[in-house]
C-alpha cells in the first residue's frame, strides 16, 4: 500500500477559552496558531460557536488574514455561520452538530436524519470554493449518506474510541478501532477524503494514525492542556512524532 501523508490540524479553541476567562486579550489564540505552525501543524482549526464561548468573529478574521496554512472553520450548518463562512472564505469548513448545553461536540452529525437541511448548506459552501467536511460517526451507512450529500470529506468522530482508551477497556478499544477502520476503508473506497478527530491524546493517536485511509487529524484540547506543562511547541512536536510512529505501522 502507498502510504498517504497524514496532516495535523491544531484546534486552538481552548486558548480562547483561557483568554475569555478574564475577558482580555491574553493568551492570544492567533499567537498560538503561529507557534503551532512553527512546531509542525499543517493547518489550524477553530470552532466559532453560536454562543461565542471561545473563538470570536474577530479571531476568525485575524486567522484568515494572518495564516499561511489552511484554516478549517468548524461550524454548525446555520444560516448565520454559512453567511460568515461565505464572507471569510476559509480553506475548509467542517460542519458539526451544536447544542448550547453541551461542553464539547458530543456526537457526529445526524446526516441520515438531516439530509434536507444539510444538502443546501453543503452546496452553498462548495459554491464559495470552500472544502466541506462533515463530522460524523464512523459507520459505513453514514459514509454512503455523506457521499450522497455531495460532501468531499468526512471527519470521523474518535470520541468513543478515546473514551475506551481512557478507561483501558481493551474489548471496547478493539471494537471502536474496528468501526473506525471499516468506516475509513468504505469511505475512501467511495471517494471520500477521510479525516478524524475528537479526544485524541498521546495514548490514543497512534492507532488512529495507523489507519491508512485517514489523511488528517484535528486535535485541540489535549495539546492546549499539555502546553501548560511542556509549552505548545513541544506539545505539538510530541503529537507529530506519535502520529508519525503510528503511520509507520502502515505496511509500505
Ligand atoms: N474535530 C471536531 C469536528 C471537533 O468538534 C473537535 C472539538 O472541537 C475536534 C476535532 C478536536 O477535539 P479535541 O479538542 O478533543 O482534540
Amino acid at each position: 500500500m502507498n502510504t498517504l501523508p497524514l496532516r495535523l490540524g491544531v484546534n486552538i479553541d481552548h486558548v480562547a477559552t483561557v483568554r475569555n476567562a478574564r475577558g482580555g486579550t491574553h493568551p492570544d489564540p492567533i499567537r498560538a496558531a503561529h507557534l503551532a505552525v512553527l512546531a509542525g501543524a499543517d493547518g489550524i482549526t477553530a470552532h466559532l460557536r453560536e454562543d461565542r464561548r471561545h473563538i470570536r468573529d474577530q479571531d476568525m478574521e485575524r486567522l484568515k488574514r494572518q495564516l499561511f496554512v489552511p484554516l478549517n472553520f468548524e461550524m454548525a450548518a446555520t444560516s448565520e455561520m454559512i453567511g460568515l463562512a461565505a464572507q471569510l472564505r476559509p480553506h475548509a469548513a467542517c460542519l458539526v452538530p451544536e447544542k448550547r448545553e453541551e461542553r464539547t461536540t458530543e456526537g457526529g452529525l445526524d446526516i441520515i436524519g438531516a439530509h434536507a437541511s444539510l444538502r443546501p448548506a453543503i452546496q452553498e459552501l462548495k459554491g464559495e470554493g470552500i472544502r466541506v467536511s462533515l463530522f460524523v460517526e464512523p459507520e459505513v451507512e453514514v459514509m454512503d449518506a455523506a457521499c450522497d450529500l455531495g460532501a468531499p470529506v468526512v471527519e470521523l468522530h474518535t470520541g468513543t474510541y478515546c473514551e475506551a482508551v481512557l478507561e483501558g477497556d481493551e474489548a471496547r478499544i478493539a471494537h471502536e478501532l474496528a468501526r473506525l477502520r471499516r468506516a475509513a476503508e468504505h469511505g475512501a473506497g467511495i471517494g471520500l477524503e477521510i479525516h478524524a478527530g475528537h479526544g485524541l491524546d498521546l495514548n490514543s493517536v497512534r492507532a488512529v494514525a495507523a489507519i491508512p485511509q485517514i489523511v488528517e487529524l484535528n486535535i485541540g484540547h489535549f495539546l492546549i492542556g499539555e502546553a501548560i506543562f511542556l509549552g505548545l511547541d513541544e506539545a505539538v512536536r510530541a503529537m507529530r512524532a506519535a502520529m508519525d510512529e503510528g503511520r509507520a505501522q502502515v505496511p509500505a
